[in-house]
């Protein structure tokens, strides 16, 4: 592995599923998984291919139960690219003789290659030279690229490039019980003699899908035209093309593919759009430059650069290859699609391709490098709040409840039953109690008005999203007159082991306080929300969406009258009541189990319920401490009537890493952040098995079925914001770097109200120069000390208390500039 390189040199089936996921390639428009191009879906192998948004919904019979689910569709497959030698058998890897074998994930350029060199049953030696790439240039396009060398025989080389359209969604072994056929067959079509088109349809959601790929096939690197055959059944059709070759001769097989949908903008039809982009594209090397430069800008803009004297886990290439995956997933052709940020990439069937709160980890990382990406996103949301109303209302509510897990229309996409499957009982998913998700939205939008500044975006949509979640939150709490506090009832915390009180007949939770401090928090800045917009705008928002003054008055009642429960003196309570619950004999089952990440399925399947402990499968009331500062708490705290002091934060902190599994991969990035604030040893571990979790599949096999985009994100953000202490805040761009002993230096780029600056910190000193470019000015501040920045200044603070160890960055190209 090198810096930018992620590399396998052996070729083992059993870890295919994950390689597939980690080296797959996309563009924010579609990702195609790293599968071998050999196959189609079989035990070892799945090939999936994923439209950004591209949902269908289908029905299943479970339990006597109708079930409704709605899927991130796997696409027809365009990777389908075989071989064969005279009248043998089609060679994949898993039937011939691996003499040599290399797998490798250019970050740098955006470029799989797998080289395989192998002897068939016939002791024929053949060499296959693959590179793909899907174009960050042009988003409908990609690419495949074989060279295929005849070693030590000569004769005829069949070759089939195809369009797959039989495939199903079979990529999660626990979904296999639900319906999985989404697409129906529209047509096949030849457009020329070296290209096939492949158009299908989602069978609900009436998405036409048109894949059109042309073959070309050049000998020892001249174009030859040999005979074809077309092979076509309904949802499938291939080119069969066979060739002679002569004993060490090079067939290269250059397989260009375009896809268009009909949710597609300007075009005029999917088919004739995918047929048009394929004839017009260049050749494959062509399309690779293109591609390696949109990546090359990429870089620039959202690097980020460690030095340290130590190679820390190749954690260089670690932290890009977070990046990497984020940018496949989201990117500037993502800003005219009507998608979110998926919590698994595109990248696999996990979760069924569903948007829940983790863009809460992944917006702080784009909105600092991509603002008009964040944007789009929030879009996303906004264009769901008429469905988020619709959801209040018919919960008898008002304002914007925004659905826990959601996909194409706004509606809850939960589900409603979920398989154990260690007991393999179909049960009660009670987890679309996690109404904190409005609160998830409304601070990303808070964040994203902060770094940008974006007037616009608040008149015309962060305002309305915004207060439509505060009277949510108004409409939702219920008064105690015993104790003149508010209630929130029947929600539940991040923490998904939490989902009713032990024996209690309904779901859901009272006053949990993450849940309660995010909703004081956002009526707070409800006000400021009003207060950001001019007069007018104010009042005929305020008319258009019924927002009355008794009303705005709730929104400064609540934020100081909300119940935040406390227990063993200055522990938060998860929630009310959680000190009744029962101690976990956490060494006892370490002993018994392998693994207890997923404690709650351990004791489901063993007739108990994770329920009746104090045992959380993720940071909930620790969440806190990661969104806010110290010294934002204790504003907050103070204004709901609670004294707070910050020394207690350490307490809190061991009082629930010691009661935690982390069941999610969400949960070691909070706490290695936490941590990281609490400058406790501890932390720079479980960052770096955050920026691993993926590599090494921490959970188990979950990997093979999605990348988990907020660890990815979170972790990289670790950097961004925890070591440099960056905080938008009022207005002021603060940072408090503190970088972790085992780095040295860090530099990054960011955007910060219409600004971009340079960032180096080191152990000595936090350098900002911000690029010369015409902008307001701006205010930093490192502790107290602010300044004034307009484009082109550079300022040095000195660090207060350096760190005894350690090297200062010599003046140096900026590795930013040019990762070339
Ligand atoms: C976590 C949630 C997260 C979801 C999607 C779950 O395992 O508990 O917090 O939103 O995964 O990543």
């Amino acid at each position: 592995m090198s810096e930018w390189t992620l590399t396998y040199d052996a070729y083992e089936p059993a870890g295919e599923g994950l390689r597939e996921a980690l080296t797959a390639l996309g563009n924010g428009y579609f990702v195609t998984r790293g599968a071998v191009a050999s196959t189609p879906a079989d035990e070892v192998h799945y090939p999936g291919t994923y439209l950004a948004g591209g949902y269908n919904r289908l029905t299943t019979q479970i339990e006597g139960r109708t079930i409704e689910n709605e899927d991130l569709v796997n696409l027809p497959n365009w990777l389908l690219l075989r071989i064969r030698i005279d009248d043998g058998p089609w060679l994949t890897p898993d039937d011939v003789q691996i003499l040599a074998y290399r797998h490798e994930l250019d970050l740098r350029a955006g470029v799989a290659t797998r080289m395989v060199h192998f002897r068939d049953a016939e002791g024929r030696t053949t060499r296959w030279f693959e590179r793909r790439l899907v174009s960050m240039a042009e988003a409908h396009l990609a690419g495949l690229e074989v060279t295929i060398r005849a070693e030590d025989w000569s004769g005829r080389l069949t070759i089939e490039s195809a369009i797959d359209g039989r495939v199903t969604n079979a990529g999660v072994a626990r979904y296999r019980a639900l319906s999985s056929r989404h697409l129906e067959p529209v047509r096949t079509d030849e457009p020329d003699a070296d290209t096939i088109l492949l158009q299908s349809r989602f069978r609900q959601a009436r998405t036409e899908v048109a894949l059109a790929a042309r073959t070309r096939i050049y000998l020892d690197e001249r174009p030859v035209s040999p005979p074809r055959r077309t092979v076509g059944e309904p949802d499938l059709i291939a080119h069969e093309i066979a060739i002679d070759v002569a004993e060490g001769a090079d067939v290269l097989v250059e397989k260009v593919v375009a896809l268009h949908t009909s949710r597609d903008v300007a075009i005029s039809e999917a088919g004739l759009a995918a047929r048009d982009a394929v004839a017009h594209a260049g050749r494959f090397g062509a399309l690779l430059d293109e591609h390696a430069l949109a990546w090359r800008h990429l870089w620039d803009d959202c690097g980020i650069e460690l030095e340290s004297d130590v190679d820390h886990h190749q954690l260089p290439m670690k932290i890009r290859l977070s990046i990497f995956h984020l940018l496949q997933t989201v990117s500037h052709h993502s800003i005219p699609l009507d998608s979110g940020v998926p919590a698994r990439g595109w990248h696999g069937e996990a979760y069924r391709g569903h948007i829940f709160w983790d863009e809460l980890f992944i917006l702080p990382y784009l909105t600092f490098r991509i603002p008009a990406l964040t944007r789009a996103l929030l879009k996303y949301r906004y264009r769901r709040l008429p469905a988020a109303r619709q959801l209040a209302r018919e919960s008898g509510l008002r304002g914007a409840m925004f659905p826990w897990q959601s996909g194409s229309s706004g509606r809850e996409e939960s589900q409603r039953l979920h398989l154990n499957p260690r007991s393999h009982r179909w049960l009660p998913d009670e987890t679309f109690r996690q109404r904190h998700i409005g609160a998830a939205i409304a601070y990303n939008v808070w964040q994203y008005y902060e770094i940008t500044d974006d007037h616009e975006f608040m008149y015309f949509y962060g305002a309305e999203l915004f207060l439509e979640i505060a009277r949510f939150w108004v409409s939702v709490a219920t008064y105690d007159a015993r104790l003149e506090r508010y209630d929130i009832k029947g929600v539940m915390g991040p923490d998904e082991f939490h989902t009713a009180y032990p024996d209690a007949g309904e779901g859901g939770l009272d006053n949990n306080a993450y849940t309660n401090v995010m909703v004081a928090w956002l009526l707070v800045r409800a006000l400021d929300v009003l207060d950001s917009l001019p007069d007018e705008r104010r009042r005929k928002l305020c008319e258009q969406i019924g927002l009355t003054v008794e009303e705005i008055e709730q929104f400064d009642e609540l934020s100081r009258r909300l119940k935040i429960p406390f227990h063993d003196h200055d522990i938060i309570s998860q929630f009310e009541g959680y000190e009744h619950l029962l101690e976990f004999d956490w060494e006892g089952a370490r002993g018994r189990y392998d693994d207890i990440q997923r404690l709650d399925r351990i004791l489901e399947a063993e007739g108990d319920s994770v329920n009746r402990y104090k045992a959380s499968k993720q940071a909930d009331v620790l969440m806190l401490f990661y969104l806010f500062s110290a010294d934002e708490l204790r504003q907050l705290f103070e204004r709901l009537g609670y004294p707070f002091d910050a020394s207690t934060i350490p307490r809190n902190i061991d009082y629930y890493l010691a009661r935690t599994s982390h069941g999610s991969t969400l949960s070691l990035m909070v706490h290695g952040w936490v941590l990281s604030r609490a400058t406790r040893p501890g932390s720079f571990e479980m960052f770096v098995q955050t920026v691993e979790a993926d590599l090494r599949d921490i959970q188990g096999g979950t990997t093979a079925e999605g990348i988990h985009l907020g660890a990815m994100a979170g972790s990289v953000d670790i950097v961004q914001r925890c070591y440099t202490g960056l905080e938008p805040r009022g207005g002021v761009l603060h940072f408090n770097p503190s970088l972790p002993q085992q780095i040295d230096c860090l530099r990054m780029r960011i955007r910060y109200r219409r600004q971009l600056l340079d960032v180096v910190v080191d152990r000595e000193r936090l350098t900002i120069t911000s690029r010369r470019f015409t902008a307001l000015p701006i205010t930093v501040a490192y502790r107290g000390q602010f300044r004034e920045m307009s484009p082109g200044d550079s300022y040095s603070f000195r660090l207060i208390r350096p760190l005894p160890t350690g090297a200062i960055c010599a003046p140096r190209r900026s590795l930013i500039d040019q990762p070339g």
